[in-house]
């Protein structure tokens, strides 16, 4: 039996943008803690929330990294990610004369 697969060919610029915009969704929308069916969005958001920044704060906000600890490196990349992002707003702070 021959079956028709859906393909996603890189034809125009504008094909690589939806291309491009579909596995950020599929990316945005599947887990990144398989165990407890966490993904990276509610995961940043709970760091961003509460200002987390250990990997045990985000598996007792969220419940992230409880199981296997495979996402783990993926929650600590997260954690990382928030931390600059403070860092960066804070040292844009004295520059603006809001201290
Ligand atoms: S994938 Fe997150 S604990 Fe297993």
């Amino acid at each position: 039996m021959l079956r028709v697969l859906p393909m996603l060919t890189r034809t125009s610029c504008c094909t690589a943008s939806t291309e491009s915009s579909l596995l950020t969704q599929a990316s945005s929308t599947r887990p990144t803690c398989h165990c407890l069916g966490v993904t990276a969005e509610e995961i940043r958001e709970e760091i961003a929330a509460q200002d987390l920044t250990s990997v045990r704060q985000v598996t007792k906000a969220c419940g992230a990294g409880g199981g296997c600890t495979a996402c783990h490196r993926h929650i600590k990349r997260f954690l990382a990610e928030a931390a600059a992002e403070r860092a960066a707003t804070e040292s844009l702070v004295p520059a603006f004369g809001f201290a």
